[in-house]
């Protein structure tokens, strides 16, 4: 018997509350390595994900940023998915010169959000949810009354069976195999299961959320953890502490919705979230973006252990974040600190 290459896969996941520069990493590893696939494996279009591609600004919200070098682009079946966003995103992407003909599909088993979903997700006011229709569609899938990507006739020419793409032989016995990227949505923090309930979005944002789309564990190879050198929140809870620096952070590092445009509140670093979101996901490389934006502000800190610890500068606390990590078991080589919109 001809031997069979098992797919294998990298993770790029949020370790905070969703913003934290995923769109950015995945555009960054797409470029660096080789995929066969991009995989968004939670969430719906309450994402949005901030890509500078080619000197132009995209966002997507449902489409993965494998689109964007022509790698296959899954929508899988841990995602929730609104028929009018996809071919919405679909016209963007042609009209900015992306090519997305053969190159984005949708597992077959995703479930749909409906006008009727939005409709109420747009209500909603306990949450603060971002109105897309996500919490209404997982409701319904779990309820056993939704409707999946198979059940809308003009999806039909995207559809895909996962568990034939990731075993199908060609593909599979080919050099290399099947090798994915996946991008999840939201954050830890946001997390339906490990995040502040119920100021949660309705999906899995971890690392074991994007194993739900047809894969087995011994898959995972890399995962990027992302975060930001600060915090941000968006939604009904009351997040940033009093203080005008907050509002500097906020302001200096344009913190508004990609999705519903809302201003994010902001907050310092925490560690322990940082931690648990470490461990939690198997994190293995990790990214703090926007390290500029504190720059500009002029002060660094971080809430360790329910208390503030302020550092004299970028280098001291940075210090301070990588020998935390050390202890995790994340080597120096693995922490990038990043300050550019396009690069890590
Ligand atoms: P939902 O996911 O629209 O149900 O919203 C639930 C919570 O998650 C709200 O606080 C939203 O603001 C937040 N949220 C959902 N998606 C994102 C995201 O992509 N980035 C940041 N916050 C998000
Ligand atoms: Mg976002």
């Amino acid at each position: 018997m001809r031997h069979v290459s098992k797919p294998l896969m990298d993770v790029i996941v949020d370790l905070q509350y969703g913003d934290c520069g995923k769109g950015k990493v995945a555009h960054f590893l797409c470029k660096t390595k080789k995929y066969t696939h991009v995989l968004r494996y939670n969430g719906g279009c309450n994402a949005g994900h901030t890509i500078f591609h080619n000197g132009k600004k995209f966002i997507t919200h449902h489409i993965p940023a494998g689109v964007f070098f022509g790698v296959p682009s899954i929508i899988g079946n841990g995602c929730v998915v609104d028929p009018q966003q996809f071919f919405r995103e679909i016209r963007e992407l042609e009209a900015g010169g992306v090519r997305t003909k053969a190159k984005i599909f949708i597992a077959r088993n995703a479930h749909i959000i409906t006008p009727a979903h939005k409709a109420e997700d747009k209500k909603e006011k306990k949450v603060g949810t971002t109105g897309r229709g996500n919490g209404p569609a997982y409701r319904d899938k779990y309820g056993r009354t939704g409707l999946r990507a198979q059940d809308i006739p003009a999806l039909r020419p995207y559809l895909i069976n996962l568990y034939e793409e990731w075993n199908r032989p060609p593909r599979a016995r080919a050099k290399g195999g099947v090798r994915i990227l996946a991008e999840g949505a939201q954050g830890f923090g946001l997390d339906i299961d490990w995040g502040d309930y119920p100021y949660v979005t309705s999906s899995h944002c971890t690392t074991a959320g994007a194993l739900l789309n047809g894969l087995p564990p011994q898959t995972v190879r890399d995962v990027w953890g992302i975060a930001k050198i600060y915090e941000t929140y968006v939604g009904a809870k009351k997040f940033q502490p009093n203080g005008k620096v907050f509002d500097k952070i906020a302001d200096v590092g344009e913190e508004y919705g990609a999705t519903t445009g809302r201003r994010r509140q902001a907050n310092w670093m925490n560690m322990q979230t940082l931690e648990r979101a470490i461990r939690l996901n198997g994190v293995t490389h990790i990214v703090f973006n926007k390290t500029d934006v504190l720059k500009k502000v002029g002060r660094w800190a971080v809430i360790d252990r329910g208390s503030q610890r302020e550092f004299k500068s970028e280098r001291a606390m940075q210090d301070f974040v990588v020998k935390r990590l050390k202890m995790l078991g994340i080597p120096r080589s693995r922490v990038y600190f990043s300050s550019s919109k396009e690069r890590i």
